[in-house]
């Protein structure tokens, strides 16, 4: 479903930006489609990268007359895990759910600007959204299992995807996607038990081995380790540095030391503006704008 298309944002030469998150001397956001007296603060820090993996400009979300998201522009670099920080209610959940279109599924839900993954938008007319959510898969807050044994869970989007031939390449999936989620030597000898029967971590490993097993290139976490303990937290974040190797992540996270521990880029989103995006041990000890610096120092959130 690849377009051959010369994307309009190639990399200038410097495309990391000046301090103000500007690229050849332009503004990284425009007034465009603002309400009056609401202009969207400019981006800080570094928001652009040299090989992205998706390429964000000029998002803006509206649910009926609420302008969610302004005119945020980022490029999410590949096999990195990139935190998304901020206040309840910033607008993390539905950036993320861009990246994907979830956020079509949400009535009165309105998407404008460009996404681009590998060079492709993603908004384009002919995109199909069911082999974009695999491509761009997505693990949610609170482990979500289909009520069916272990096996079908993680065998669901093959076989609807159609990526196994017979029985023993659907066998191969299942445990390759298992083992990638660390979740193998743990259910192996009971693969037709319940999911649901499962711990909560791993419930949440066995929603990330389904992510795994339709082949995603980028994986999306919504909060996923909220509903977890410390040792099931651990455990997620364990495996979301091992699988940086293989796909590139996004996670929105409360937990500024998850941020810390598992991201190598942070983005702060504040009141549905992307605030400032850096490396993530720059915006926890030297981060540029003051919002960002009140939010880390837990002034506010
Ligand atoms: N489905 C929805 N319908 C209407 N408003 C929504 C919906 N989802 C989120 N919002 C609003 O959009 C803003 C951003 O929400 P969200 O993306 O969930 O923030 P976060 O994930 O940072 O807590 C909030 O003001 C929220 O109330
Ligand atoms: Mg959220």
């Amino acid at each position: 479903m690849k377009l051959a298309f010369q994307h309009k944002y190639s990399a200038p030469k410097d495309s990391k930006g000046d301090s103000l998150g500007r690229v050849d001397g332009k503004p990284a956001k425009t007034q465009e489609g603002m309400a009056p007296g609401q202009s969207p603060a400019p981006t800080v820090g570094t928001p652009y990268v040299d090989n992205p993996r998706v390429i964000c400009r000029n998002v803006n979300v509206h649910y009926n007359e609420k302008h969610a998201l302004r005119e945020v522009s980022l490029d999410i670099a590949n096999h990195q895990v990139i935190a998304m920080i901020g206040p309840s209610g910033c607008g993390k959940s539905t950036f993320i759910r861009c990246l994907n279109r979830m956020n079509d599924t949400i009535e009165g839900c309105r998407v404008t600007g460009d996404i681009l993954l590998d060079d492709q938008n993603i908004y384009a007319k002919q995109v199909d959204v069911v082999p974009l959510r695999a491509q761009v898969g997505m693990v949610f807050q609170k482990p979500n299992p289909f009520p069916k044994s272990i096996y079908d869970n993680v065998a669901y989007g093959p076989k609807i995807h159609g990526l196994a031939g017979n029985r023993a390449e659907l066998d191969e999936i299942v445990e390759t996607s298992l083992q990638k989620a660390g979740l193998w030597a743990e259910v192996k000898d009971r693969l037709t038990h319940s999911g649901t029967s499962l711990s909560g971590g791993q419930q949440q490993r066995l929603c990330i081995a389904r992510t795994i097993a339709v082949g995603p290139e980028v994986i999306l976490m919504d909060e996923p380790c909220s509903a977890l303990d410390p040792i099931a937290t651990g455990k997620i974040e364990e495996l979301i540095d091992e699988l940086r190797r293989q796909y590139t992540i996004v996670i929105v996270t409360h937990s500024m030391q998850q941020a810390a521990r598992v991201s190598q880029r942070t983005a702060y989103f504040h009141l549905g503006d992307l605030i400032e995006v850096g490396k993530t041990e720059q915006i926890f000890t030297t981060p540029r704008h003051r919002l960002t610096q009140d939010y880390i120092t837990g002034r506010f959130g």
